[in-house]
């Protein structure tokens, strides 16, 4: 079972202060203009996070969670919400749609061992494609470093060619090992 699934215990790391992780936004501006910004996801981004699954397609949904899950229990839902930004850290990507800051997916990463974390991205279907993954990768991975950890991992369908490529094209030394209809992807970081 993945980390970045309810339920699972997470392990410490060496880290960069939680708190400055928790305070983290930059701005990004794709190839075609438009902004996003990419933060540190916040307790009150709970209904965005609900609503974005909501506009997300049965194919997205399971990519991310391998399964078509549209409903979340409470203990769920806290746990995506409940982020420590040491052991467990999210980022969220928002864009103004309609004058109002929407969240349109996100990334996160679990600390599975010292050293070692778990990622997971998901991001709306209208919004894939544009780049906002790669970014993602880019600040998630630039937190990872900054907290002392070595490597990244992740568990990726093998159709799902979007998100190996995001990886691929990381800039980061990338080993895949193919198991159970599961493509295991892992990326140093130093
Ligand atoms: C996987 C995912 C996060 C990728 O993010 P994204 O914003 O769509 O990807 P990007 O636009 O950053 O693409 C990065 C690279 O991937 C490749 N790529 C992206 N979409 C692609 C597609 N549909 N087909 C082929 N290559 C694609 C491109 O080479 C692209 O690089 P380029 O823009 O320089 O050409 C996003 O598509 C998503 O949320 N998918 C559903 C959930 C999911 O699969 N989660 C993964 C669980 S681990």
């Amino acid at each position: 079972m993945s980390a970045n699934q309810p339920g699972m215990a997470t392990h410490g790391s060496p880290s960069m202060k939680g708190s400055e992780a928790a305070k983290y936004s930059a701005l990004e501006t794709l190839r075609d203009g438009r902004r996003v910004e990419i933060r540190a996801l916040r307790p009150d981004d709970r209904a965005d996070l609900i609503a974005a699954v909501a506009r997300s397609s049965a194919q997205s949904l399971y990519r991310r969670f391998f399964e078509i899950k549209r409903h979340f229990t409470e203990p769920e839902i806290e746990f995506f919400l409940n982020v420590d930004f040491v052991d467990h850290v999210a980022l969220v990507a928002v864009v103004e749609e309609n004058g109002r800051p929407v969240v349109i997916g996100g990334a996160r990463y679990v600390v599975v061992q010292p050293g070692k974390a778990e990622v997971a991205f998901a991001l709306i279907d209208q919004y894939q494609g544009h780049g906002i993954g790669a970014a993602l990768l880019r600040h998630l991975a630039s937190i990872a470093r900054s907290a002392g950890l070595e490597e990244l991992i992740a568990e990726v369908l093998p159709d799902n060619i979007p998100m190996l490529k995001v990886f691929e094209k990381g800039g980061f030394p990338m080993t895949t090992r193919h198991e159970f209809q599961v493509v295991h992807v892992s990326l140093r970081l130093r």
